[in-house]
């Protein structure tokens, strides 16, 4: 009885199929199709970690974007040279492409030549094996007949995984597949080749892009079909990359469009996502390669890895007698012995089964038919699995696409290359039919990349190349507004002989070095309550101040804003003073105080002439201003009648003051050491203590008093009609007085023409003031904004921005106020910001034009903190050497918008002063209240006399 058992188990076991003991042994490989499933949302679920700015960094699935923004739209053009390192083969090529024709209309011509890397070279240093390459480079244009004379264009298909921040910048993360050149991982790879290109020597070589083989893949394929938005690679290593919303790159500035991003979903399960999917056979494979615990995804599905898993289970199934009666060959047990062209010819149509036998035969082997039949099984187990876990895969990724776009259903293409789909007979087919019964609804169409990747990374350095050829155009364009450390000596130079020609006082100057009358910075003494106003730019204010003897801290403000109107800015004198009276009454209703008959200090920041603090002639109208009737006029006069013509209210008006005077005294109240007043806002202009022997003007006036044998400190109290002089200076052995510079006038001589650029002409010449106020033109907030629509209108007639369209808002001068500048080049805004904020100028962008936009913002508001700095520079070694010091202390007062409300002008300024002023230790203290509090405090100081 136990006899028949045991004979008809032995025929069972005889009769068994040997698929099915395959099947049963690799039983953790045979994925069905809700493990699929499963394993397509886990891969969904790391793509989003990958895109996503707090978790990227950790992710295993890595989702580099590759700043490809488009697939090809058929204007690509030009002939370039391509090298593809990466894949199973080093190719150097030529790649002609014609633009709007596609491949199959002969629009891409390509030349190939295949150069073999060694071992060695991979596994050695980094240097080394680029040196191959650009050597190989070089060999080719030599075989090819092509110019080592001119410059050509590169394409670099490097099928690594690299951060890139740019197209032709890209640090390599980490080597996979069979490289590991040593000396490169976080390095700049386009960096690398370049400099091996220089070592090499003797070529002129113009590296423009470098992308992953998988884009380059797709970019292939997209060039005849523009539904490929996806582009994959099973070959030796595997890897895909498919079209992201940019919205959803956190690590990419913009939200407009799409990127292309390169998954490197080899990664995948690197972080265990995928362990309880994974074999021993895996974990053999993974345990002996050059990179353990990396690319696990990787080592499960790419070719250079699925004949190393056939053999392992092979062995295993040996040495448990499965297989071979259990005899084990040498060749068995060595590593590489079994490769994808083996498993490829295992699983042939109809000579697999002969061809599995020869590999075993050659292998040491003596199979049996059913070692054979068995052995093309785990081929074909490990195989599929390959082919199910990238439908997984794509799976995901096309369903990512299809919700991105709130679609239903999909219309896609996939563009594939590498050995493993080209050579594997069954690959394609299984991987079609898994990934349409995954995703019923897609309509996905699968194209073989015929011709590598090298015709796709042609496609992107021909829009590389355009682009960087827009670029230099910019460069071009905003090259006059980089100035040299030299150029910047040189405006300190200029600056200083205007400082010194002005006080000099032989005629006109372009610096016109104005006395203030002004002798001393406060000194915590004044006390009372007097009203300020302020007439600077296109606001007016009215204030009353209140000090109290002692107590800074304690200065108590009230004041009111008036807008000044463009018709009566350039109205008539009478007007505009007519309506400041008129201001002023509605602040002292405001304030009930109209019966007071309080002093007043009138803040009035343009060029005086003053022979005492409370006159000042008007020299010329600036900012914008061109009252008629009123330059050549005292403005203190001016007002007085206004006032008087109004018969409402009575003023003491005690003193006229600039604002640069203003804000120095009003910073100076606070801070003893501040000597300097300066305004960068509307206009630009400086004030400082000067010594008052170094003053012509004044000198002139005393000697000729002397000559009249008075006193000069009779003639100052003469002057200062009585009450007004500051009694102090008659004490002071050195002497000093505020000089308001004016120093906007820098350049009206033609000190500056050599910076001045063809945009700051036009600026002036459509300015109301045509000659005048050349520094202030190329410093001051009233102007930069014109500046800047100055260059972006030629950018734009020159076909570089907004699409080459000059819109009739692009004309509109003024548009670009101080304030949108700020915006625009605020390090916090995002580039849809920025485009934003274009839009709501009525500037319709795209991202790549906001960026250009931003540039030239940058270009011009750098150029104008240089220029103050260099201005500041000259100022505070004035007073250093007037001083006779070897170093000076020395703390400036500062208002304006342009400093206040600008996101690096202030940085720049300061930088530029202590650069060009290295013996100065200069503070610039931002003014709290205004100059009216200095116009108040000086009030006080000639009331309290
Ligand atoms: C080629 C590309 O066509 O495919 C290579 O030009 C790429 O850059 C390769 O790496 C992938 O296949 P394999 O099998 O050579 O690794
Ligand atoms: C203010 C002064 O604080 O700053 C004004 O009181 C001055 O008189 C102004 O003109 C400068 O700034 P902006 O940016 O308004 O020209
Ligand atoms: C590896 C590389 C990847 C490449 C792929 C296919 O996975 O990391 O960049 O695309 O191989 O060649
Ligand atoms: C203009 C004026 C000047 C003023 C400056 C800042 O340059 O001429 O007086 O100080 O603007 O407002």
């Amino acid at each position: 009885m136990l006899a028949v058992h045991l004979i008809s188990f032995f025929f069972s076991k005889l009769q068994e199929d040997p698929t099915k003991k395959v099947d049963r042994f690799l039983h953790a490989m045979r994925l069905h199709d809700d493990q699929l499933i499963d394993i397509s949302a886990r891969f969904q679920a790391e793509m989003k970690k990958g895109l996503s700015a707090e978790s990227s960094a950790a992710a295993a699935v890595k989702m580099l974007p590759t700043h490809v923004r488009s697939t090809p739209d058929g204007s690509e053009k030009g002939q370039f040279l391509a090298l593809d390192l990466g894949g199973s083969k080093f190719k150097v090529l030529q790649v002609k492409v014609r633009e709007g024709m596609g491949v199959r209309k002969g629009g891409v011509e390509m030349e190939e030549k295949i150069y073999p890397i060694s071992k060695e070279l991979l596994n050695g240093r980094a240097p080394e094996l680029f040196d191959h390459v650009s050597k190989s480079l070089k060999d080719f244009l030599h075989v090819k007949n092509i110019s080592l004379e001119k410059k050509h264009p590169l394409a670099f298909t490097f099928s690594f995984p690299c951060e890139q921040t740019r197209l032709d910048k890209g640090l390599l993360l980490s080597w996979s597949k069979n490289c590991r050149a040593r000396g490169l991982q976080g390095k700049d790879v386009v960096q690398a080749l370049r400099e091996a290109i220089d070592r090499t020597g003797g070529m002129d070589i113009e590296v423009l892009a470098m992308v992953n083989d998988t884009v380059a893949t797709m970019m292939t394929c997209g060039f005849d079909d523009q539904y490929c938005d996806v582009g994959l690679i099973i070959g030796t290593g595997t890897n895909v990359c498919y079209m992201e919303e940019l919205r959803h790159v956190d690590l990419v500035e913009g939200d407009e469009g799409r990127m292309c991003v390169n998954t490197e979903w080899g990664g995948f399960g690197d972080d265990g996502a995928l362990n309880d999917y994974i074999t021993e056979f895996d974990q053999d494979v993974d345990a002996t390669s050059i990179n353990p615990g990396k690319q696990i995804f990787e080592k499960m599905v790419s070719g250079m890895y699925l004949g190393e898993l056939v053999r392992l289970v092979v062995l295993k199934m040996t040495k448990l007698g499965q297989l071979f009666d259990g005899l084990v060959s040498d060749a068995l047990m060595t590593k590489g012995k079994i490769t994808t062209a083996h498993v490829a010819a295992m699983e042939e149509y109809k000579n697999g089964l002969k061809n599995t036998r020869d590999i075993l035969v050659e292998l040491g082997l003596n199979p049996s038919q059913d070692d054979c039949i068995a052995v093309q099984h785990v081929s074909t187990i490990v195989s599929f699995r390959s082919s199910n876990l990238v439908a997984a895969g794509l799976a995901a990724i096309l369903t990512r696409i299809k919700q991105n776009r709130h679609l239903r259903a999909l219309r896609i293409t996939v563009g594939v290359d590498g050995t493993v789909y080209k050579t594997h007979p069954q690959y394609p087919k299984r991987l079609h039919k898994v990934v349409r019964r995954l995703l019923p609804e897609c309509q996905v169409r699968f194209v073989l990349s015929d011709s590598g990747s090298s015709k796709g990374a042609a496609l992107v350095t021909a829009v590389a190349q355009r682009l960087a050829s827009r670029k230099r155009q910019v460069d071009e364009t905003l090259a006059p507004f980089k100035l040299s450390q030299e150029q910047l000596q040189l405006v300190k130079a200029t600056m200083r002989a205007g400082l010194e020609a002005g006080l000099k006082n032989k005629g006109p100057s372009a610096v016109k070095m104005l006395p203030s009358y002004v002798y001393h910075t406060p000194d915590g003494t004044e006390h009372g309550k007097y009203l300020a106003l302020d007439l600077g730019g296109t606001n007016f204010r009215a204030m009353l101040v209140k000090f109290k003897k002692g107590l800074q801290n304690n200065t108590r403000l009230y004041h009111k804003i008036y807008t000044v109107p463009l018709e009566i800015m350039q109205g008539t004198g009478e007007e505009l003073f007519d309506h400041l009276a008129q201001y002023v009454s509605d602040f002292l209703d405001y304030m009930g105080m109209k019966k007071a008959h309080l002093p007043a200090g009138f803040t009035f920041s343009f060029p005086c002439e003053q022979t005492a603090i409370d006159t000042g002639i008007l020299v010329s109208w600036t900012k914008g201003f061109k009252a008629t009737d009123c330059e050549g006029h005292d403005v203190v006069n001016l007002l007085r009648e206004a006032i008087k013509r109004r018969n409402e209210y009575d003023l003491d008006i005690v003193a006229v003051v600039n604002d640069t005077v203003g804000t120095m005294m009003s910073c100076a109240y606070e801070d003893p050491q501040c000597e300097v007043g300066l305004i960068a806002g509307t206009g630009s202009n400086a004030c400082y203590m000067e010594e008052l022997k170094n003053i012509e003007k004044i000198r002139q006036k005393k000697q000729k008093t002397e000559g009249d044998e008075e006193t000069p400190e009779a003639v100052e109290d003469k002057q200062d009609d009585g009450s007004k002089g500051d009694k102090k200076a008659e004490t002071s052995e050195t002497s000093r007085m505020c000089i308001n510079t004016e120093w906007g006038g820098l350049g009206d001589d033609g000190s500056l023409d050599d910076i001045i650029t063809p945009f700051d002409a036009e600026v002036d010449h459509n300015s109301v003031n045509p000659g005048k106020q050349r520094f202030e033109k190329l410093t001051s907030g009233m102007y930069l904004g014109e500046i800047v629509r100055e260059v972006l209108l030629d950018l734009t007639r020159g076909g570089l921005l907004f699409r080459g369209r000059v819109t009739e808002t692009l004309k509109t001068p003024g548009i670009f106020q101080t304030k949108y500048l700020s915006q625009i080049e605020s390090d916090r805004l995002a580039l849809l910001q920025v485009r934003s904020i274009l839009q709501h100028l009525g500037l319709d962008s795209t991202c790549d034009d906001s960026i250009i936009v931003k540039e030239v913002c940058g270009a011009v508001s750098r150029r104008a903190a240089e220029l103050c700095g260099a201005g500041m520079a000259a100022v505070v070694d004035k007073i250093r050497e007037n001083r006779g010091l070897d170093h000076l202390n020395v703390t400036v007062g500062v208002d304006g918008a342009l400093y206040k409300l600008h996101p690096h002008f202030s940085g720049i300024l300061q930088e530029t002063t202590r650069v060009l002023a290295p013996q100065c230790n200069v503070t610039f203290l931002p003014s709290e209240e205004g100059s009216g509090k200095g116009a108040a405090l000086i009030t006080a100081v000639a009331r309290q006399k």
